[in-house]
């Protein structure tokens, strides 16, 4: 088809404007709101709630993730000004913690690492059909034998597939494992009254594990474990883009932000993982045998609904 001289031109307008938009938006997921230009500043959406960059001393609490284990080390190299990072630093962060926020790091030998955002986000209907076919491939997997030879069933995740939250757990249980659904069990009675008592449902969010079959015996997922399935993670985590994601326990913590840190030290503050804010907390599994620790993620649920808005 013969497409006039000036259609053409159009189009290939739209199409520009469309990346653009993309990666404006990409940026903005990392909290850049200003990029520099020759002249003035370009400001994206004046309208946003965002904060500017040069009046962005952090909040208290307001972190951002270490993107490797290594970021400590790293050196932070801004895209903007440089004043958020600063406003981070003084505020107590260790370098690699405001990295994310900049979308850019260097590591010792200089090699930039990207911060991957993520893509363009789906309607509900595609990110529903998206999962259906994520959750085929997972039903499937045989990629690690014992696992796959002592399941019942994979267990996929389940709720809203637009949900501003997303839990993620360990891997699932007995009574996981038996009905395909995770956090069933008494975990899971408890992690519904954590999400009742935050004024949300369990219809609202979506919950996954960080391993979709349960390791026998109740042990931990292995480390190979853990690497087979992980991609399946990721990809739920692709396909919804959450606003919010809240790590339940140090294995689904430590796999998302790639650190070795304790609960301890990761609970309390928010991290970055692509777009999605993340907050660290107990396990409720691990609430069910030390209540004393129901205090403290009470006080992380209540920062998380603040940032929430509820
Ligand atoms: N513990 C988990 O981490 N996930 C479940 O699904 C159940 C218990």
């Amino acid at each position: 088809m013969n497409i006039p001289k000036e259609d053409n031109k159009t189009l290939e307008q739209e199409r520009l404007a469309k990346l653009v938009r993309q990666r404006l938006g990409n940026l903005r997921q990392f909290g850049v709101t200003h990029l520099p230009r020759s002249t003035g500043q370009f400001v994206l959406g004046t309208s946003d709630p965002i904060p500017s960059i040069d009046s962005a001393a952090p909040a208290a609490g307001e972190v951002i993730a270490p993107t490797s284990e290594s970021s400590t080390s790293e050196e932070v190299r801004g895209l903007q000004s440089g004043n958020q990072e600063r406003g981070l630093r003084n505020a107590g962060h260790r370098e690699g913690e405001v990295a994310a926020l900049t979308g850019e790091v260097s590591a010792k030998n200089g090699s930039p690492l990207k911060v991957e955002a993520y893509p363009e986000s789906m309607e509900i209907s595609g990110r529903r059909r998206e999962l259906d076919i994520l959750s085929r491939q997972v039903s499937e997997c045989q990629k690690c034998d014992e696992l796959a030879r002592c399941r019942t069933q994979t267990v996929f995740g389940v709720g809203n597939p637009g949900a501003r939250l997303c839990f993620i757990g360990e891997g699932p249980g007995a009574d996981e494992d038996r009905q395909g659904e995770p956090f069933v069990g008494a975990a899971g009675q408890l992690l519904n009254k954590i999400i009742t008592a935050s004024k949300m449902r369990r219809e609202d969010v979506y919950i996954l594990n960080t391993v979709k079959c349960r390791p026998p015996g109740n042990r931990n997922p292995s480390d190979q474990e853990l690497e087979n399935c992980w991609p399946f993670a990721v990809r739920q985590l692709e396909i919804m883009q959450p606003e919010f994601i809240c790590c339940l326990g140090s294995v689904a913590a430590r796999k998302l932000l790639n650190t070795k840190s304790s609960i301890g030290r990761l609970r309390q503050n928010f991290h970055q993982y692509r777009g999605s804010r993340v907050l660290v907390t107990y396990h409720p599994a691990y609430l069910l045998r030390n209540p004393s620790a129901k205090k403290p993620v009470w006080d992380d649920m209540k920062m998380l609904m603040q940032a929430m808005g509820i």
